[in-house]
């Protein structure tokens, strides 16, 4: 059938499946760094299947999870440095979809040709990005991240995690700003302030900002969007002194399509400390899951 017998009906269902799985011709982080090391790792994001392996050299590689020759699964097989070797019968495809060996056969047309879809791959701050173009952008758009995530001054922690709903919930629970003092309430960041709020919505640069009308630096008080190459959201939730360095504790938050019913959620926790009070900080964190600072992260959704 072409495009053209499509009924309108039918042309909206196509149209929520492919936002259900994501939107495409964007930057998504796919796995935090230490997901994948030397052995080959099969994941699946905006509904694809990938096959995503580190080389000696450090590069992470990504490429469509199907053997060109049976479709098994490329990320059961070997990790041969910017190539990997399928387990079946041990075809070679290199990070760039390209069929570089048939060891069991003389002379095979695949050899050399372009099997295999590539993703185009960034490492920041601990998070591995790909790019998921579609036919019409194959190319990758440029990637600018918040500050929070590329500048010195600031220091953070990625936390990921599995969530069991559409994406677009967990944007959605992210952007509502309000659920702060009622969900959240009984922690030690989230008591304060107002339970009532006129809600206001305003463009910036790169996205939108919703926010409490006459109210910030409070609660968890407003939720930036931004469209920079990725979807990103950006909140700060005001930090007593007596619970940490001061200051606002900052979230970038990333929510990546796993399928239609599930996401992977990335929340880089940033604060802006250098020097001495940024070692005292990590050392912190990382060591004592049970103070404030953990309470606060086993309560935040
Ligand atoms: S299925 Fe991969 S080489 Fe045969
Ligand atoms: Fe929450």
């Amino acid at each position: 059938m072409s495009d053209k017998n499509i009924s309108p009906e039918e042309f909206d269902k196509l149209v929520e499946k492919r936002i259900n799985l994501g939107v495409k011709n964007l930057w998504y982080p796919i796995l935090p760094s230490w997901g994948v090391k030397n052995k080959p790792v099969g994941i699946t994001r905006l509904g694809e299947k990938i096959a995503v392996w580190r080389s000696v050299d450090g590069q992470v590689h990504a490429i469509s999870d199907s053997c060109p020759h049976r479709g098994a699964r490329m990320s059961l097989g070997w990790n041969k440095g910017d190539k990997l070797a399928c387990w079946y019968h041990g075809i070679e495809v290199d990070k760039d979809g390209m069929v570089i060996d048939v060891p069991a056969v003389d002379h095979c047309p695949m050899k050399g040709t372009k099997q295999n879809h590539s993703y185009p791959i960034k490492e920041i701050d601990g998070a591995i990005f790909a790019y998921f173009g579609d036919e019409l952008n194959v190319e990758p758009i440029p990637l600018e991240l918040p500050d929070e995530l590329i500048k010195e001054e600031y220091s953070s922690f990625l936390c990921t995690a599995i969530w069991k709903v559409n994406y677009r919930y967990a944007i959605d629970n992210v952007m509502d700003p309000m659920h702060g003092a009622f969900l959240h309430g009984d922690s030690h960041t989230m008591a304060w302030g107002e339970k009532k709020a006129k809600m206001k919505l305003e463009k910036t640069d790169t996205g939108w900002m919703f926010e409490k009308e006459g109210q910030t630096g409070v609660n968890f008080d407003w939720t930036e969007f931004g469209n920079t190459g990725a979807h990103w959201l950006k909140l700060a939730i005001p930090y007593r002194k007596n619970v940490g360095p001061g200051g606002n504790f900052t979230i970038i938050g990333f929510a990546t399509p796993i399928d239609e019913t599930t996401c992977q959620v990335y929340f880089w926790r940033v604060r802006k400390v250098e020097g001495w009070v940024k070692d005292l900080w990590r050392f912190m964190y990382k060591t004592e899951p049970k103070d404030a600072i953990g309470m606060y992260l086993n309560r935040i959704g």
